[in-house]
């Protein structure tokens, strides 16, 4: 037997469970999923609970310092419950940490906590088989497993297993070239890729064909998408979306994240022409104020962002939009803050994402001065998240008395009551019905809070 052969082999006598935790933002969740497929071949079956699994992951977020402290104190954690599970049994847990704090701080994951037995980057997932073989192998040498490889690790990944639920994620671009001067994800993630055209709509039409209704395109920076095309060519995000409305029970497509500048004439005709093509959009503003755009490395001004917003609008006049924003980046004046806040009353989103700007080592915006004081910034924080919230209060009240498109997506918890989602991402309540999971009902709605909407089946497509 050779020596790989030999640790596969052990890999299924001894580790039959797998627990992975997942932080962060959406890619990651996909990450996870694809982990779980690709580990399945080696006997591992998925566990709630991490101290009844034999190979624990952690899939790790480094955006910001808070997402990283999570992780060494749940680490901390799961020291205990390896230890405990060794004397209690005999239990031998393999800990492994993936994603963009292993790719950034592999070695300080190691000093902080050297009983990890594997860490392992995001592009270097599609190796996980070798590695836990590897790790059951050469028990008390940590691996680790970080380096970009040439080769795209989609080409490696084994195609997608039918999916479980109505809703689905499908990562199309990864990277970035941008470099926000803020921002972890060119060094955590590494260049910008996109996936071709082909590789996306099969994953796309086999997700439709167990089920799924609605599909999230994802890329850090999803709509600088430019992935080859069958005819040779790069196609962009506007070309991808009319492919995939071809497909059959496809029945609604949405993208996140964008990129203001990114926002190209083919994307606007999409959103225009596309009926699956979801009135609703993510694009990340950050600030306000151009002086700050400006050191944020953004590219865009306020006036340029305003632009791209109207442009969709006039291509789609029910469009709402949802935001990021950064408050207390160095520098940031009292003036530029209020500038912020104007940008959002003049906008109107209906819905938001506000984080108090977090130094990343490495990044070039931690070592400017002028960093502000963490007082001031949770001031503005709790400023700027008053305005969001009675936005996005008064964006779900004008909902009330409309009738909208729901994809009915889960039991709720009253007898016979489901759960839905509208165009907007707005969780319906919906009175008991005999309607299915995974159809697309018409909806009036009744009630409104700042999180979620209560309505009923309209008359028509009751029954
Ligand atoms: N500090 C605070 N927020 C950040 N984000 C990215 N990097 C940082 C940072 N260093 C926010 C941005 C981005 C979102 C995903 O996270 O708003 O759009
Ligand atoms: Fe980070 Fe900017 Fe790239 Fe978005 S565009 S991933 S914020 S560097």
């Amino acid at each position: 037997m050779t020596g790989g052969a030999h640790a596969s082999e052990r890999a299924k006598d001894l580790a039959k469970r797998v627990f992975i935790k997942t932080y962060g933002c959406q890619m990651n969740v996909y990450d996870s999923a694809r982990m779980f497929e690709l580990l399945a071949p080696l006997g591992f079956l998925p566990v709630e609970e991490p101290d009844k699994a034999d190979l624990v992951i952690f899939n790790t977020c480094h955006i910001r310092e808070k997402a990283v402290e999570k992780l060494f104190s749940e680490l901390g954690a799961i020291h205990r419950t390896k230890l405990m599970n060794a004397r209690r049994n005999g239990g031998e847990m393999i800990v492994a940490v993936g994603g963009c704090v292993a790719q950034a701080e592999g070695a300080e994951i190691l000093r902080r906590a050297p009983f990890v037995d594997l860490v392992f980057g995001p592009q270097n997932y599609h190796q996980l088989p070798d590695l836990v073989a590897r790790a059951l192998r050469d028990r008390g040498d940590p691996i680790v497993a970080t380096d970009f490889p040439a080769e795209p690790k989609f080409d490696h990944l084994p195609e997608a297993a039918a999916a479980r639920g109505v809703t689905a994620f499908l990562t199309i671009q990864e990277g970035c070239d941008k470099f926000c001067s803020f921002c972890v994800v060119p060094y955590t993630r590494g260049a910008e890729y996109s996936r071709p055209v082909v590789q996306i709509v099969t994953e796309a039409y086999h997700a439709a064909r167990s089920g799924v209704r609605e599909i999230t395109l994802l890329g850090q920076n999803v709509n600088a998408y430019h992935g080859e095309g069958p005819d040779g060519r790069d196609w962009g995000l506007g070309d991808l979306v009319r492919r995939l409305a071809e497909l059959p029970g496809l029945d609604r497509i949405r993208y996140t994240t964008s990129h203001p500048r990114d926002v190209d004439d083919g994307l606007i005709g999409a959103h225009r022409d596309v009926p699956q093509l979801m009135p609703f959009v993510h694009l990340p503003v950050q600030s306000g104020a151009n002086r700050i755009l400006s050191a944020m490395n953004r590219h865009y001004t306020v006036d340029s962002y305003r632009q791209v917003v109207e442009r969709l609008r006039s291509a789609r006049s029910d469009l709402a939009l949802s935001s990021d924003f950064i408050v207390g980046f160095p520098g940031e004046s009292d003036e530029d803050f209020v500038a912020t806040i104007d940008l959002v009353d003049d906008i109107g989103f209906a819905q938001a994402f506000s984080f108090k700007y977090s130094p990343r080592p490495g990044t070039p915006a931690a070592s400017l001065s002028g960093q502000i004081p963490e007082s001031v910034k949770s001031d503005r924080l709790a400023m700027l998240q008053a305005a969001l919230e009675s936005q996005k209060l008064r964006f779900n009240n004008a909902c009330v008395g409309r009738t909208l498109p729901v994809l009915l997506e889960k039991p709720g918890r009253h007898p016979g009551q489901l759960v839905g989602r509208s165009p907007y991402l707005q969780s319906i309540y919906l009175t008991p019905t005999e309607r299915r999971i995974g159809e697309i009902v018409l909806v009036q709605i009744l009630g409104a809070t700042a999180n979620s909407l209560t309505g009923s089946l309209e008359e028509s497509t009751a029954g």
